[in-house]
Protein backbone atom coordinates (compact mmCIF):
# COMPACT_ATOMS: atom_id res chain seq x y z
CA UNK A 1 0.00 0.00 0.00
CA UNK A 2 1.72 3.41 -0.94
CA UNK A 3 1.38 5.39 2.42
CA UNK A 4 3.35 7.79 4.29
CA UNK A 5 3.25 5.58 7.66
CA UNK A 6 2.64 2.01 8.37
CA UNK A 7 -1.75 1.37 8.83
CA UNK A 8 -2.32 1.27 12.72
CA UNK A 9 -3.15 -2.27 13.64
CA UNK A 10 -6.25 -2.83 16.55
CA UNK A 11 -5.38 -5.26 18.14
CA UNK A 12 -1.85 -7.07 18.27
CA UNK A 13 -0.92 -10.18 20.35
CA UNK A 14 2.27 -9.37 22.21
CA UNK A 15 3.85 -12.81 23.26
CA UNK A 16 1.59 -12.64 26.88
CA UNK A 17 -0.94 -10.19 26.56
CA UNK A 18 -2.82 -8.17 24.48
CA UNK A 19 -1.72 -4.56 22.96
CA UNK A 20 -5.24 -3.06 22.18
CA UNK A 21 -5.12 0.40 20.10
CA UNK A 22 -7.47 3.03 21.97
CA UNK A 23 -10.02 3.79 19.29
CA UNK A 24 -11.85 6.39 21.47
CA UNK A 25 -8.13 8.58 21.48
CA UNK A 26 -7.94 8.73 17.74
CA UNK A 27 -6.94 10.43 15.90
CA UNK A 28 -5.03 13.06 18.12
CA UNK A 29 -3.14 10.07 20.31
CA UNK A 30 -1.94 6.53 19.12
CA UNK A 31 -2.52 4.77 22.71
CA UNK A 32 -2.20 0.91 22.83
CA UNK A 33 -3.73 -0.62 26.07
CA UNK A 34 -1.93 -3.84 27.54
CA UNK A 35 -5.03 -6.08 28.32
CA UNK A 36 -4.38 -9.24 30.40
CA UNK A 37 -8.05 -10.59 31.34
CA UNK A 38 -10.72 -11.19 29.83
CA UNK A 39 -12.82 -8.34 31.89
CA UNK A 40 -9.99 -5.68 30.34
CA UNK A 41 -11.50 -7.24 26.83
CA UNK A 42 -14.94 -7.06 27.84
CA UNK A 43 -14.30 -3.29 28.88
CA UNK A 44 -12.68 -2.78 26.05
CA UNK A 45 -15.55 -3.53 23.71
CA UNK A 46 -17.91 -2.09 25.97
CA UNK A 47 -16.37 1.33 25.89
CA UNK A 48 -15.79 1.30 21.89
CA UNK A 49 -12.00 1.09 22.90
CA UNK A 50 -11.54 -1.84 20.11
CA UNK A 51 -15.01 -1.58 17.89
CA UNK A 52 -16.17 -2.82 14.02
CA UNK A 53 -17.73 -6.17 13.62
CA UNK A 54 -14.46 -8.11 12.87
CA UNK A 55 -11.99 -6.16 15.41
CA UNK A 56 -14.72 -6.55 18.33
CA UNK A 57 -14.40 -10.51 16.92
CA UNK A 58 -10.36 -10.86 17.30
CA UNK A 59 -10.43 -9.18 20.56
CA UNK A 60 -13.08 -11.47 21.93
CA UNK A 61 -10.86 -14.66 20.86
CA UNK A 62 -8.22 -13.88 22.64
CA UNK A 63 -10.05 -12.54 25.61
CA UNK A 64 -11.15 -16.02 26.04
CA UNK A 65 -7.64 -17.01 25.98
CA UNK A 66 -6.80 -14.23 28.59
CA UNK A 67 -9.85 -15.76 30.53
CA UNK A 68 -8.92 -19.28 30.43
CA UNK A 69 -5.01 -19.37 30.74
CA UNK A 70 -4.67 -19.53 34.55
CA UNK A 71 -6.35 -22.64 35.22
CA UNK A 72 -4.20 -25.23 36.88
CA UNK A 73 -6.24 -28.10 37.65
CA UNK A 74 -6.86 -29.76 34.13
CA UNK A 75 -8.46 -29.77 31.45
CA UNK A 76 -12.19 -30.32 32.60
CA UNK A 77 -11.13 -26.72 34.83
CA UNK A 78 -9.77 -25.14 31.86
CA UNK A 79 -12.91 -26.06 29.67
CA UNK A 80 -15.17 -24.85 32.58
CA UNK A 81 -13.16 -21.37 32.21
CA UNK A 82 -13.57 -21.04 28.81
CA UNK A 83 -17.00 -21.58 28.69
CA UNK A 84 -17.04 -19.00 31.19
CA UNK A 85 -15.14 -16.60 29.44
CA UNK A 86 -17.62 -17.25 26.30
CA UNK A 87 -20.52 -16.50 27.98
CA UNK A 88 -19.34 -13.50 29.94
CA UNK A 89 -17.76 -11.71 26.80
CA UNK A 90 -21.25 -12.44 24.61
CA UNK A 91 -22.68 -9.93 26.75
CA UNK A 92 -20.12 -6.77 25.76
CA UNK A 93 -22.11 -5.74 22.85
CA UNK A 94 -25.24 -7.18 21.26
CA UNK A 95 -25.63 -6.50 17.54
CA UNK A 96 -22.43 -7.01 15.89
CA UNK A 97 -22.44 -11.18 14.76
CA UNK A 98 -18.76 -11.83 14.48
CA UNK A 99 -18.81 -11.31 18.44
CA UNK A 100 -20.61 -14.31 18.25
CA UNK A 101 -18.89 -16.06 15.90
CA UNK A 102 -15.74 -15.75 17.08
CA UNK A 103 -16.80 -16.95 20.69
CA UNK A 104 -18.55 -20.18 18.80
CA UNK A 105 -15.47 -20.74 17.31
CA UNK A 106 -13.16 -20.42 20.10
CA UNK A 107 -15.23 -22.76 22.19
CA UNK A 108 -15.73 -25.56 19.90
CA UNK A 109 -12.11 -25.36 19.22
CA UNK A 110 -12.07 -25.38 22.89
CA UNK A 111 -14.14 -28.67 23.40
CA UNK A 112 -12.55 -30.66 20.38
CA UNK A 113 -9.33 -29.90 22.54
CA UNK A 114 -10.48 -31.29 26.05
CA UNK A 115 -12.34 -34.28 24.31
CA UNK A 116 -11.64 -37.31 26.12
CA UNK A 117 -9.91 -38.65 22.71
CA UNK A 118 -7.39 -36.05 22.56
CA UNK A 119 -4.14 -36.71 24.95
CA UNK A 120 -3.10 -33.23 24.88
CA UNK A 121 -1.39 -31.86 27.97
CA UNK A 122 -3.08 -29.00 29.65
CA UNK A 123 -0.48 -26.53 28.31
CA UNK A 124 -0.62 -27.92 24.37
CA UNK A 125 -4.63 -27.41 24.84
CA UNK A 126 -3.96 -23.38 25.94
CA UNK A 127 -1.31 -22.98 23.13
CA UNK A 128 -3.77 -24.03 20.68
CA UNK A 129 -6.51 -22.33 21.74
CA UNK A 130 -4.26 -19.14 21.67
CA UNK A 131 -3.51 -20.58 17.65
CA UNK A 132 -7.10 -20.45 17.19
CA UNK A 133 -7.91 -16.74 17.71
CA UNK A 134 -4.44 -15.93 16.41
CA UNK A 135 -6.21 -18.02 13.27
CA UNK A 136 -9.58 -15.75 13.60
CA UNK A 137 -6.93 -12.40 13.20
CA UNK A 138 -5.07 -13.16 10.33
CA UNK A 139 -7.60 -15.24 7.98
CA UNK A 140 -9.71 -12.09 8.56
CA UNK A 141 -6.53 -9.96 7.28
CA UNK A 142 -6.83 -12.11 3.72
CA UNK A 143 -11.10 -12.24 4.01
CA UNK A 144 -10.88 -8.21 3.73
CA UNK A 145 -8.37 -8.27 1.02
CA UNK A 146 -10.95 -10.68 -1.18
CA UNK A 147 -13.78 -8.56 0.05
CA UNK A 148 -11.63 -5.66 -1.76
CA UNK A 149 -10.58 -7.60 -4.59
CA UNK A 150 -14.59 -8.11 -5.68
CA UNK A 151 -15.44 -4.60 -4.70
CA UNK A 152 -13.23 -3.10 -6.61
CA UNK A 153 -14.91 -4.45 -9.57
CA UNK A 154 -17.44 -2.43 -8.99
CA UNK A 155 -15.53 0.81 -9.43
CA UNK A 156 -14.32 3.02 -12.33
CA UNK A 157 -11.29 5.19 -12.12
CA UNK A 158 -12.54 8.57 -10.78
CA UNK A 159 -15.84 7.73 -9.37
CA UNK A 160 -16.54 9.68 -6.24
CA UNK A 161 -17.93 6.80 -3.33
CA UNK A 162 -19.73 7.61 -0.31
CA UNK A 163 -19.20 5.56 3.18
CA UNK A 164 -20.61 5.97 6.39
CA UNK A 165 -18.82 5.10 9.96
CA UNK A 166 -15.40 2.90 9.93
CA UNK A 167 -15.15 -0.54 7.92
CA UNK A 168 -11.72 0.05 7.94
CA UNK A 169 -8.00 -1.62 8.60
CA UNK A 170 -9.29 -0.11 12.04
CA UNK A 171 -12.28 -1.90 12.15
CA UNK A 172 -10.67 -5.54 10.97
CA UNK A 173 -7.18 -7.18 10.70
CA UNK A 174 -6.30 -5.06 8.24
CA UNK A 175 -7.87 -3.33 4.93
CA UNK A 176 -11.32 -3.22 6.13
CA UNK A 177 -14.38 -4.25 4.60
CA UNK A 178 -16.47 -1.57 3.11
CA UNK A 179 -12.78 0.89 2.87
CA UNK A 180 -10.65 -2.30 1.43
CA UNK A 181 -11.26 -1.72 -2.01
CA UNK A 182 -9.89 1.88 -1.63
CA UNK A 183 -7.26 0.49 -0.30
CA UNK A 184 -6.61 -1.73 -3.09
CA UNK A 185 -7.53 1.17 -5.72
CA UNK A 186 -4.45 3.09 -4.31
CA UNK A 187 -1.99 -0.16 -4.81
CA UNK A 188 -3.23 -0.02 -8.71
CA UNK A 189 -2.96 3.38 -9.17
CA UNK A 190 -6.48 3.95 -9.80
CA UNK A 191 -8.39 7.38 -8.49
CA UNK A 192 -11.42 7.25 -6.75
CA UNK A 193 -12.95 10.29 -4.82
CA UNK A 194 -14.36 9.27 -0.95
CA UNK A 195 -16.78 10.98 0.90
CA UNK A 196 -16.74 10.07 5.03
CA UNK A 197 -19.68 11.16 6.57
CA UNK A 198 -18.78 12.09 10.29
CA UNK A 199 -21.21 9.27 11.34
CA UNK A 200 -23.27 11.16 14.98
CA UNK A 201 -22.80 10.64 17.67
CA UNK A 202 -19.17 9.52 18.36
CA UNK A 203 -17.79 9.93 15.35
CA UNK A 204 -16.17 6.86 13.55
CA UNK A 205 -15.98 8.65 10.39
CA UNK A 206 -14.34 11.79 10.97
CA UNK A 207 -11.76 10.41 13.58
CA UNK A 208 -11.29 6.98 12.45
CA UNK A 209 -12.39 6.96 8.67
CA UNK A 210 -10.71 10.34 7.23
CA UNK A 211 -7.92 9.48 9.65
CA UNK A 212 -6.95 6.17 8.01
CA UNK A 213 -7.51 6.78 4.51
CA UNK A 214 -5.65 9.97 5.12
CA UNK A 215 -2.58 8.07 6.13
CA UNK A 216 -2.85 6.28 3.00
CA UNK A 217 -2.81 8.62 0.63
CA UNK A 218 -6.60 8.12 -0.39
CA UNK A 219 -8.49 11.91 -1.58
CA UNK A 220 -11.30 11.77 1.17
CA UNK A 221 -13.91 14.99 1.98
CA UNK A 222 -15.45 14.61 5.31
CA UNK A 223 -18.46 15.51 5.71
CA UNK A 224 -21.16 16.23 8.44
CA UNK A 225 -23.89 12.65 8.25
CA UNK A 226 -26.66 15.63 6.68
CA UNK A 227 -24.66 16.50 3.47
CA UNK A 228 -25.02 13.19 2.11
CA UNK A 229 -28.12 14.08 -0.02
CA UNK A 230 -26.55 17.55 -0.77
CA UNK A 231 -23.84 15.61 -1.89
CA UNK A 232 -25.46 13.21 -3.99
CA UNK A 233 -28.05 15.73 -5.54
CA UNK A 234 -24.57 17.51 -6.80
CA UNK A 235 -23.70 14.32 -9.00
CA UNK A 236 -20.37 13.78 -6.66
CA UNK A 237 -21.48 10.21 -5.35
CA UNK A 238 -22.04 7.41 -7.99
CA UNK A 239 -21.97 5.02 -5.28
CA UNK A 240 -22.21 3.97 -1.69
CA UNK A 241 -20.00 0.98 -0.08
CA UNK A 242 -20.90 0.46 4.06
CA UNK A 243 -19.76 -1.99 6.35
CA UNK A 244 -22.53 -3.65 8.13
CA UNK A 245 -22.76 -5.25 12.13
CA UNK A 246 -24.84 -7.76 10.92
CA UNK A 247 -26.81 -9.46 8.10
CA UNK A 248 -30.20 -11.05 8.41
CA UNK A 249 -30.91 -14.47 6.16
CA UNK A 250 -33.45 -11.98 4.09
CA UNK A 251 -30.59 -9.54 2.99
CA UNK A 252 -31.60 -6.72 5.92
CA UNK A 253 -28.78 -5.07 7.16
CA UNK A 254 -27.63 -3.91 10.65
CA UNK A 255 -25.25 -0.91 10.26
CA UNK A 256 -24.11 2.07 12.28
CA UNK A 257 -26.81 4.10 12.98
CA UNK A 258 -27.43 6.61 9.94
CA UNK A 259 -26.77 3.78 7.41
CA UNK A 260 -30.45 3.79 6.56
CA UNK A 261 -30.91 7.25 6.01
CA UNK A 262 -27.80 6.74 3.59
CA UNK A 263 -29.54 4.30 1.64
CA UNK A 264 -32.95 6.07 1.40
CA UNK A 265 -31.15 9.25 -0.25
CA UNK A 266 -28.95 7.09 -2.50
CA UNK A 267 -31.85 5.27 -3.84
CA UNK A 268 -33.85 8.71 -4.52
CA UNK A 269 -30.51 9.41 -6.11
CA UNK A 270 -30.43 6.50 -7.84
CA UNK A 271 -27.51 5.88 -6.40
CA UNK A 272 -26.11 2.03 -6.07
CA UNK A 273 -25.68 1.19 -2.35
CA UNK A 274 -23.26 -1.60 -1.75
CA UNK A 275 -22.58 -3.61 1.91
CA UNK A 276 -19.50 -5.44 2.55
CA UNK A 277 -18.86 -7.88 4.80
CA UNK A 278 -17.04 -11.51 5.59
CA UNK A 279 -19.16 -14.34 5.71
CA UNK A 280 -19.01 -14.39 9.21
CA UNK A 281 -21.01 -11.48 9.76
CA UNK A 282 -24.16 -12.77 7.43
CA UNK A 283 -26.40 -14.51 10.27
CA UNK A 284 -28.83 -17.19 8.70
CA UNK A 285 -30.54 -17.90 11.83
CA UNK A 286 -31.89 -14.73 11.85
CA UNK A 287 -35.04 -14.42 9.54
CA UNK A 288 -35.16 -10.86 9.23
CA UNK A 289 -33.38 -7.46 10.41
CA UNK A 290 -36.54 -6.66 12.88
CA UNK A 291 -35.35 -9.52 14.69
CA UNK A 292 -31.56 -8.36 15.32
CA UNK A 293 -30.83 -6.59 18.69
CA UNK A 294 -30.01 -3.39 18.42
CA UNK A 295 -27.87 -1.67 20.96
CA UNK A 296 -28.72 1.35 22.83
CA UNK A 297 -25.85 3.42 24.37
CA UNK A 298 -25.58 6.50 27.01
CA UNK A 299 -27.36 9.35 26.46
CA UNK A 300 -24.23 11.14 27.28
CA UNK A 301 -22.60 10.18 23.60
CA UNK A 302 -24.96 13.34 22.28
CA UNK A 303 -25.29 15.22 25.20
CA UNK A 304 -22.21 15.96 26.30
CA UNK A 305 -19.90 13.77 23.59
CA UNK A 306 -16.27 14.30 23.94
CA UNK A 307 -16.82 16.18 27.27
CA UNK A 308 -19.15 19.06 26.41
CA UNK A 309 -22.33 20.03 27.26
CA UNK A 310 -24.36 20.40 23.77
CA UNK A 311 -28.32 19.63 24.85
CA UNK A 312 -30.20 20.88 27.94
CA UNK A 313 -30.00 18.69 31.37
CA UNK A 314 -32.67 16.18 31.94
CA UNK A 315 -33.79 16.30 27.62
CA UNK A 316 -34.87 12.87 26.87
CA UNK A 317 -32.35 11.09 24.43
CA UNK A 318 -32.55 8.19 22.03
CA UNK A 319 -29.28 6.58 20.92
CA UNK A 320 -29.39 3.14 18.96
CA UNK A 321 -26.12 2.66 18.03
CA UNK A 322 -27.64 1.02 15.00
CA UNK A 323 -30.21 0.73 12.40
CA UNK A 324 -31.31 -1.78 10.12
CA UNK A 325 -31.55 -1.09 6.43
CA UNK A 326 -33.96 -3.29 4.65
CA UNK A 327 -32.77 -5.49 1.94
CA UNK A 328 -34.82 -3.60 -0.46
CA UNK A 329 -32.55 -0.68 -0.85
CA UNK A 330 -29.38 -2.88 -1.28
CA UNK A 331 -27.81 -3.32 -4.59
CA UNK A 332 -25.64 -5.92 -4.13
CA UNK A 333 -23.94 -7.59 -0.22
CA UNK A 334 -19.71 -8.24 -1.54
CA UNK A 335 -18.03 -10.91 0.74
CA UNK A 336 -14.70 -12.57 0.29
CA UNK A 337 -16.28 -15.40 -2.41
CA UNK A 338 -18.07 -13.03 -4.35
CA UNK A 339 -21.04 -10.38 -5.34
CA UNK A 340 -24.34 -11.52 -3.76
CA UNK A 341 -27.48 -9.74 -5.65
CA UNK A 342 -30.43 -10.13 -4.98
CA UNK A 343 -32.66 -11.99 -3.97
CA UNK A 344 -30.81 -12.30 -0.87
CA UNK A 345 -32.92 -14.38 0.98
CA UNK A 346 -32.02 -17.08 -2.24
CA UNK A 347 -28.65 -15.92 -3.13
CA UNK A 348 -27.46 -15.77 0.71
CA UNK A 349 -28.22 -19.17 1.63
CA UNK A 350 -26.82 -20.44 -1.76
CA UNK A 351 -23.41 -19.11 -0.81
CA UNK A 352 -23.04 -20.78 2.59
CA UNK A 353 -24.29 -24.11 0.37
CA UNK A 354 -21.64 -23.96 -2.09
CA UNK A 355 -19.12 -23.54 0.68
O1 LIG B 1 -20.17 1.07 17.05
P1 LIG B 1 -19.11 0.59 16.10
O2 LIG B 1 -18.04 1.62 15.85
O3 LIG B 1 -18.55 -0.75 16.52
O4 LIG B 1 -19.86 0.36 14.73
C1 LIG B 1 -19.13 -0.09 13.64
C2 LIG B 1 -19.92 -0.22 12.39
O5 LIG B 1 -21.09 0.04 12.36
C3 LIG B 1 -19.19 -0.79 11.19
O6 LIG B 1 -19.70 -0.24 10.01
C4 LIG B 1 -19.36 -2.32 11.15
O7 LIG B 1 -19.02 -2.87 12.38
C5 LIG B 1 -18.54 -2.95 10.08
S1 LIG B 1 -16.80 -2.91 10.45
C6 LIG B 1 -16.01 -3.71 9.16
Amino acid sequence: MKSNQPALQSVIWATDHLDLLDQRLLPEEVVYLPLQTAEDVWEAIRHLKVRGAPAIGIAAAYGVFLGSRHAGEGKEQWLQLVLQACEYLATSRPTAVNLFWALDRMKARAEQLADTSNDYALDACKQFLLDEAIAIQSEDEETCRMIGVHALTLFKDDMGVLTHCNAGGLATAKYGTALAPFYLAQEQGMKLRVFADETRPVLQGARLTAFELQQAGVDVTLICDNMAGMVMNKGWIDAVIVGTDRVAANGDVANKIGTYSVAVLAKAHHIPFYVACPLSTIDLNTPSGDLIPIEERNAEEITEGFGKRTAPHGVKVFNPAFDVTPHSYVTAIITEKGIVHPPFDVNLKKLFEQL
